[in-house]
């Protein structure tokens, strides 16, 4: 059975946009509604308790496009708000922590994986809590990367400065003997080439919006979800503040042309 309802994706802007460049790659034929909250991005410095009540408003916009499942792209609401958006949504609802956590587990050799992220999200331990679900032998070092951020958005992927600045996140890392870290933020794909620099590239670079693909692609199969119409996809995007920027930065995170961007009514702040 087909359906061509499309998936829901969601996240605090504009960094969302790696996770649907995962997915058009796994699932080149799922229709999908973007939602970016750009007038009140970012959530990373945010505390829970807002995050919590946003996610819930974010998960609403997408509720009304009639979508067939949601995607969590934020790790920050992946954190911290994944059961408040559990809870609205009669559907099958998918964050970043758990697939990005999965494959830690099965990449690390010594069981020592790192972990980057905003502050919200090193802060909440979600990540270290998954993976020790999945093995309760491995060790986990959290660091958080603020500037990786407006880095990633100011297009600063082989900078110096932004070296510089990865050397300084990292290297407590290093001195942890990590062999697998975990980009546990929507814009650090984006700097996957410098993170892997200054880890000498001997530290396997795991991409959560990645293992988030997989694991809906999966997912869509065990519920009996898949559009199975070999059709070009449909993307719409939906943003809180005017689309201008957005529209200019997303391609890079998107890989591709966004077309037409869509202005949700004013959320409240
Ligand atoms: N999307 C956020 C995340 O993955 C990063 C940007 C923000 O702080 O809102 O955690």
């Amino acid at each position: 059975m087909s359906n061509s309802r499309p998936i829901g994706v969601f996240d605090s802007g504009i960094g969302g946009l790696t996770v649907v460049r995962a997915l058009t790659h796994y699932l080149p034929h799922e229709n999908i509604v973007y939602f970016g909250d750009t007038a009140r991005v970012p959530y990373g410095p945010k505390s829970p308790q807002v995050v919590r009540e946003y996610s819930a408003q974010d998960a609403d916009i997408l509720l009304q496009h009639n979508v067939k499942a949601i995607v969590v792209a934020c790790n920050t609401v992946s954190a911290v708000a994944l059961d408040v958006v559990q809870k609205r949504a009669k559907i099958p609802v998918i964050g970043v922590i758990f697939p990005g956590a999965e494959a830690a587990v099965k990449a690390t050799r010594k069981k020592r994986v790192g972990i980057i992220g905003t502050i919200g999200t090193v802060n909440s331990n979600a990540y270290t809590n998954a993976i020790r679900q999945f093995d309760a032998e491995v060790q986990v070092f959290s660091q958080a990367c603020p500037l990786f951020v407006p880095l990633a958005e100011e297009g600063w992927m082989d900078h110096k400065a932004t070296e510089l600045i990865a050397k300084e996140y990292l290297f407590p890392l290093t001195l942890e003997k990590i062999d697998t870290l975990v980009l546990g933020c929507t814009h650090y794909p984006l700097l996957k080439d410098v993170i892997g620099k200054v880890l000498h590239n001997n530290v396997t670079l795991i991409d959560s919006g990645e293992a988030t693909a997989k694991a809906v692609a999966t997912m869509l199969e065990a519920e009996g979800l898949q559009n199975t119409s070999k059709l070009k996809s449909n993307l719409q995007f939906y943003v809180s503040d005017i689309p201008q920027k957005f529209t200019e930065v997303g391609e890079r995170f998107l890989g591709q042309k966004l077309g037409k961007v869509h202005r949700v009514a004013a959320l409240a702040m």
